[in-house]
């Protein structure tokens, strides 16, 4: 029986992932759920983001399945104080989640949700597979007398194995983004993706885009990539402006991979304190990364496949809640996505 590590966190965290926790019961009914506090909960009850009996029970689950943490509450600019979002470094950091997978399809039922034209966004269908724990926001770096650097280092290996991830995602063509033209470590990076493709995945397409290039064909061609696969700080810009090709923050999921344990699965938004309490937040974001955890924290195909056709079905009915311009509440679709399954 798998074992799912739930960690609702703060603010809409909790009141989503009730939701997402519902509709996965409704198509797996095998799992069982270990409950942790973290994030600013976390502070509050232990006065730590996350405690450590929580970090060993998580890396000894099969999934771990996050709601969204921080807040005002736990805002501060002390130096060294303890922060919410601590919860997810540490956890990123001890698990070794170097791969960061964002699915970006739009919803036919939201299509005039996007800021582009439906002709452009009808079918996009894309992952962006984003190195998580390398690059420059890991570098080192420091300012002195007027003066600020940042450093951007990759090692073969960080290179190959995010690599692989993203060939193994792929099914016909793999889009590798780098600055080859200007940048050392994309020469390195050019270098080891063709070799990878060569030696172990030649029956993937392979094609090497540079990080301007690709921003310009992400809103003008988007249908054109099928898997994107890219170093921590282009993969952060990307994925971001991909996003906006779906309309909408609260629909999206997000799997971070690659440790020899358990992977994790959130939604893409925070807490929302704006909205928290009310009952009003849109859990569809973390419902389809419930649809990941079945998918790549599993390997459960059909399920993850039933949850996001029944998230699809739901919203061609109409259900919408507010951030959709519509006045549903989370349980109500919730209950409009548990009817199509
Ligand atoms: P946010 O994503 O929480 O909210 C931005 C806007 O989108 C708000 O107006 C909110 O009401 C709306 N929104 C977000 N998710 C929604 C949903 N499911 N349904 C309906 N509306 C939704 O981002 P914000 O306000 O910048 O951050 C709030 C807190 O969340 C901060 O403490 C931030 O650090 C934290 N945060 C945590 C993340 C995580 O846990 N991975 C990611 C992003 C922010
Ligand atoms: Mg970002």
């Amino acid at each position: 029986m798998p074992n799912i590590a739930l960690l609702p966190g703060d603010g809409i965290g909790p009141e989503v992932a009730t939701a997402a926790v519902e509709v996965l019961n409704a198509v797996a009914f095998d799992l069982t759920y270990d409950e942790h506090k973290v994030g600013g909960a976390g502070i509050d009850e232990y006065g730590v983001a996350i405690t450590d009996e929580a970090v060993a029970a998580v890396k000894a689950s099969d999934a771990v399945f996050l709601g969204a943490v921080g807040g005002p509450k736990w805002d501060t600019n002390e130096s060294g104080a303890v922060r919410a979002e601590d919860a997810l470094f540490r956890l990123r950091a001890d698990l070794g989640l170097y791969a960061n997978l964002r699915p970006i399809r739009p919803l036919r039922a939201l299509y005039d949700a996007s800021p582009l034209k439906r002709e452009l966004i009808e079918g996009v269908d894309m992952l962006i597979v984003r190195e998580l724990t390398g690059g420059l926001y890991y570098g080192e770096r420091g300012t002195k007398d007027g003066r600020a650097y940042d450093t951007m280092v990759y090692t073969v290996e960080e290179i190959e194995r995010i690599v692989r991830a993203g060939f193994r995602a792929a099914k016909s063509r793999v889009t590798s983004v780098d600055k080859a033209n200007v940048l050392d470590t994309s020469r390195l990076w050019r270098e080891v993706v063709t070799r990878v493709h060569a030696e172990e995945f030649p029956n993937i397409e392979l094609e090497h885009e540079l990080v301007d290039a690709c921003a310009m064909k992400l809103v003008a061609a988007p249908r054109h990539f099928e898997v994107i696969v890219t170093e921590n700080m282009f993969g952060d810009i990307l994925s971001d402006e991909a996003s906006m090709l779906t309309g909408s923050l609260g629909m999206l999921p997000t799997a971070s991979l690659g440790g020899d344990g358990p992977s994790m699965f959130e939604p893409v938004h925070g807490s929302a304190p704006d909205i928290t309490g009310q009952g009003v937040a849109n859990p569809i974001g973390m419902i389809l990364s419930g649809a990941l955890l079945l998918r790549h924290g599993l390997g459960r195909e059909d399920e993850a496949a039933a949850v996001e056709s029944a998230v699809d079905k739901a919203l061609d009915k109409g259900i919408r809640s507010r951030d959709l311009g519509g006045t549903a509440t989370t349980a109500e679709v919730t209950k409009a996505v548990l009817e199509e399954l």
